[in-house]
């Protein structure tokens, strides 16, 4: 009797265990959270938010003070960076390094605090447009915080990586397969100094992978590659086939640490996603294709053709940031599966099941009044509006009126309106920035036509509170030589 109700308690609980998986299955998605816009939703909305919609996993580009405290008591494994500008400083003084932990990791990890897992070293350090700056720095650093993790008793909870861009890796164009693919030769000897620790650390390798820049970059691109419901010809590798581009970037790695001798080692997609403006291939529509398949190839547990199993992945990302440099591109400020003010721009099934499901927007958002800054319908001095129109894109954001965006209809009238409003409501609706030698004036009628929204400002912040890391922040996202912003404040 005894022993069949010990066989039924351990049925129970086999079940149950079962039941806890499918369960953690079922939402284990991870999202990047960026905080380069002008105006912040505030961080208790959106943890709120994340956690009504089951994102477990978190990643950030700083240790933020306000977003850590919202996170407290929460179970969203969270991942913190270091960013590139202090790689030079944690690289040659363990003090700092100490004093970074200590601030910004140990002081969060008690029960009840914050779920602290990771800690990235830099963001794309070796990214080939920062011209080796930071070849030297990032294993010392890496190696600093790790040990500062570990000298704090963190070691074997909180592990230090290095999300790399995917470009840090290539095949060569007379044989453009996965399995011809290695570390860029230049790099290499660094990599695998760095891959070596991680390996020790029993820390995952981080990449990004951005299969959206591949038709960016190529009008000759088989545009259905990008997808992973792909129907273009699928391209043979030996033994493999394959159907997207995600899963041959990926296998480029996998052959790449193979041929390093790291057959095994752990990979987390540190950031993938798929912008919906400022493009002609950035659309809500092939945002949600993307990114929908990339959740259901992740889930899967197929993996890709080199490498079997769930795919851990960080979505990139969550909110649009309407700070961040274009040099990149416009598309840049246009990322987020949430607009500006936490509204989800398309249905998402993060589960997997597939029903179409809305996301659950931010709650309780505050405006600014409904009002918006348009050119006057009887300006007559007309010769400043190019020039106005300059200033006001330059200091605000008008990425969606280029070729294929979702303004690209507006006439000329329609444009001066557009950038007016933007840096009306990029200055929170401050009276004197609706002027522009009186050829501007603000309105209760919203312009908005079709897809071409003129949006209204969310009441919290701006950039008379923008921090000045915000700024330091932006110089190293600048990727091309697009200094005017920086110039013109
Ligand atoms: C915590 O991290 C932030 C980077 O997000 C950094 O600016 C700050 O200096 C860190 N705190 C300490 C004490 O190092
Ligand atoms: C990298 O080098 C190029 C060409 O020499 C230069 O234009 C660019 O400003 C450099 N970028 C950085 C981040 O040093
Ligand atoms: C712009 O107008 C053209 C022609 O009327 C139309 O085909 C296109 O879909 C429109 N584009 C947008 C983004 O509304
Ligand atoms: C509106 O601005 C966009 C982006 O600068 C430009 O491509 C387009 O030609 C402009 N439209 C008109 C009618 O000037």
């Amino acid at each position: 009797m005894r022993m069949a109700q010990e066989r039924v308690y351990w049925e129970i609980s086999v079940l149950i265990l079962v039941l806890m998986n499918m369960a953690q299955k079922g939402t284990s998605f991870g999202v990047n959270w960026g905080t380069m816009a002008t105006h912040q939703l505030p961080p208790e909305k959106v943890v709120k938010m994340l956690k009504d919609n089951g994102f477990n996993k978190l990643k950030l580009f700083e240790a933020e003070e306000k977003i850590l405290a919202a996170l407290m008591g929460t179970q969203i494994e969270v991942m913190l960076a270091v960013p590139n500008v202090m790689l030079q400083e944690m690289s040659q003084d363990p003090v700092a390094a100490a004093t970074w932990v200590d601030a910004n990791v140990t002081s969060y990890c008690y029960n009840g605090g914050v779920n602290i897992k990771y800690v990235a070293v830099g963001n794309e350090p070796f990214l080939k447009t920062y011209n080796g700056t930071y070849l030297k720095t990032t294993l010392p650093a890496l190696k600093n915080i790790q040990e500062a993790l570990n000298n704090a008793g963190l070691g074997s909870q909180v592990k230090a990586t290095v999300p790399f861009n995917a470009d840090i890796y290539f095949s060569p164009d007379s044989d453009p397969v996965p399995s011809t693919g290695d570390f860029r030769p230049e790099i290499r000897d660094s990599l695998i100094e760095i891959i070596q620790y991680l390996h020790t650390n029993d820390a995952p390798f981080t990449v990004n992978i951005y299969p959206f820049l591949s038709l960016y970059g190529n009008t000759y691109f088989p545009f259905g590659f990008a997808f992973f419901d792909g129907t273009s010809k699928p391209i043979k590798d030996g033994d493999l086939l394959y159907t997207n581009v995600f899963d041959a970037n990926f296998d480029t790695l996998v052959w790449s640490l193979t041929k390093a001798g790291f057959p095994e080692m752990k990979i987390m997609v540190g950031e993938v996603g798929w912008p919906t403006d400022g493009d002609i291939n950035a659309n809500i529509r092939n945002a949600k294709r993307f990114n929908q398949g990339m959740i259901q190839h992740s889930l899967s547990g197929n993996g890709t053709p080199a490498r079997k199993g769930k795919i851990d992945v960080y979505l990139f990302s969550l909110i649009d940031e309407d700070a961040k440099s274009i040099a990149p591109g416009n598309f840049e400020r246009h990322w987020g599966l949430f607009e500006y003010d936490g509204k989800p721009k398309y249905n998402l099934d993060l589960t997997g099941s597939l029903e179409n499901k809305g996301l659950a927007a931010v709650e309780d958002v505050d405006y600014m009044l409904k009002r918006w800054c348009v050119l006057d319908k009887d300006a007559k001095d007309l010769e400043v509006l190019a020039k106005s129109i300059d200033f006001a894109c330059t200091l605000s954001d008008c990425t969606a009126l280029g070729y294929g965006c979702s303004c690209n209809n507006l006439s000329l009238q329609g444009n001066a309106s557009y950038a007016f409003n933007m840096y009306y409501q990029v200055n929170s609706q401050k009276s004197w920035t609706c002027d522009f030698s009186g050829l501007a004036v603000v309105t209760d009628e919203n312009p908005s036509v079709g897809d071409c929204q003129f949006p209204v400002m969310i009441s919290y912040g701006g950039p008379s509170v923008l921090p000045s890391r915000g700024l330091a922040h932006m110089v190293m996202k600048i990727v091309g030589g697009y200094l005017l912003y920086l110039i013109l404040l």
